[in-house]
C-alpha cells in the first residue's frame, strides 16, 4: 500500500509479491459487489476467507480475503439490511463500505464488480461484460450553478485498452441512479451521460476510491436491456445465474492481466 502505515490485523500483511513488481505493479486489489448472490459463487472459486467484523460490529459489510498468484486480494459486500433482509444495494451502502475498504486496505486498485442493464442502442447485449470509461449519475438533478455539474460529475476509470482487448470486453459509460427502473428524467440523463449500462452503486465507489485517490474501474456483467421489451425484474431474474457465471469467468482473468503490471500498462 502506498500510504498507509500497516498494521498487524491487516490481511493484506503476509503477501509478498516478487521484487521485480514492487516499485510499479499493482499487488492488492479489493473488488467491491454489492449482491451476496453476485460475489458469493466468486468468493468460494477464489478460495477467500471471511474476516470477522472486519468493519467493526455496527457496520453490515463483509470482507473476504486471500491471495491470488501470491499477490493480495479481498472483495467486499455489502451485507443485508437489518430490517428487510434484502442485499444493501444502491449509493449510499456502497459509498460507506467502499470508504472503509480503501481507508483499511489501501489497494493499488479497486474494482467495482456485479451486474447492470445494457442499451441495446449502444451495442449491449445480455452476457456482455463492460469495463467503465467514464462514471456518472443519472438521479441527481439539482439546476442550480456547479450542482448541475456536481449531481452528474465526472468520475474517470483507469484506462483499460489491452485489458479489453485481451478479454473481449466492452468499453463504455456507466450510469448510476437508486432505482432499478428509470422515469423519463433519469432516461434524459442517460441519455446526456451517453450510457453502455445503467447500475446502481459505480458513481458511489467511484467517489469513495477517489477521496482515498486509489484507481478504480467498474466491471459489469449486462443481466437485462433497459430499452428493450421485457420487463427489467424478469430479465434480471431471468439472467442472474447467467451473471454469475460470467462473473466467476470474468473476474479471475481480469486478476490475471491486471496483478503484477503497472497501471499504464492496462
Ligand atoms: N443491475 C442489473 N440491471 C440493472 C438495471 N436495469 N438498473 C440498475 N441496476 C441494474
Amino acid at each position: 500500500y502506498s500510504t498507509r502505515t500497516q498494521d498487524s490485523s491487516s490481511p493484506f500483511r503476509s503477501a509478498s509479491p516478487s521484487p521485480q513488481v514492487i516499485m510499479k505493479g499493482i499487488k492488492s486489489i479489493v473488488i467491491t459487489i454489492a449482491m451476496e448472490g453476485e460475489a458469493m459463487p466468486l468468493i468460494t472459486k477464489l478460495g477467500l476467507t471471511q474476516q470477522s467484523n472486519y468493519f467493526g460490529h455496527a457496520a453490515p459489510f463483509h470482507c473476504f480475503t486471500g491471495t491470488y498468484n501470491n499477490y493480495n486480494l479481498a472483495i467486499v459486500t455489502n451485507g443485508k439490511d437489518r430490517k428487510f433482509g434484502c442485499d444493501n444495494v444502491g449509493t449510499v451502502p456502497a459509498a460507506l463500505a467502499t470508504y472503509l475498504a480503501v481507508e483499511q486496505l489501501k489497494p493499488d486498485l479497486l474494482i467495482n464488480a456485479g451486474t447492470a442493464g445494457g442499451f441495446e442502442s449502444k451495442g449491449m447485449a445480455i452476457g456482455d461484460v463492460l469495463i467503465s470509461s467514464t462514471i456518472h449519475n443519472h438521479d441527481r438533478r439539482m439546476l442550480l450553478p456547479i450542482f448541475v455539474d456536481y449531481g452528474v460529475h465526472n468520475h474517470k476509470a483507469v484506462e483499460t485498452p489491452r485489458l479489453r482487448e485481451a478479454l473481449k470486453f466492452k468499453l463504455g459509460v456507466v450510469s448510476t441512479g437508486n432505482s432499478l427502473d428509470h422515469v423519463e428524467a433519469d432516461d434524459a440523463l442517460m441519455a446526456a451521460n451517453d450510457a453502455s449500462v445503467k447500475d446502481m452503486e459505480a458513481a458511489a465507489v467511484a467517489w469513495a476510491a477517489e477521496l482515498y485517490s486509489v484507481p478504480y474501474f467498474a466491471l459489469k456483467v449486462v443481466t437485462d436491456i433497459v430499452d428493450g421489451a421485457h420487463a427489467t425484474e424478469e430479465e434480471f431474474v431471468a439472467n442472474f445465474a447467467m451473471a454469475q457465471r460470467r462473473l466467476q469467468e470474468a473476474v479471475p482473468a481480469t486478476l490475471d492481466h491486471v496483478l503484477g503490471r503497472s497501471l499504464e500498462e492496462l
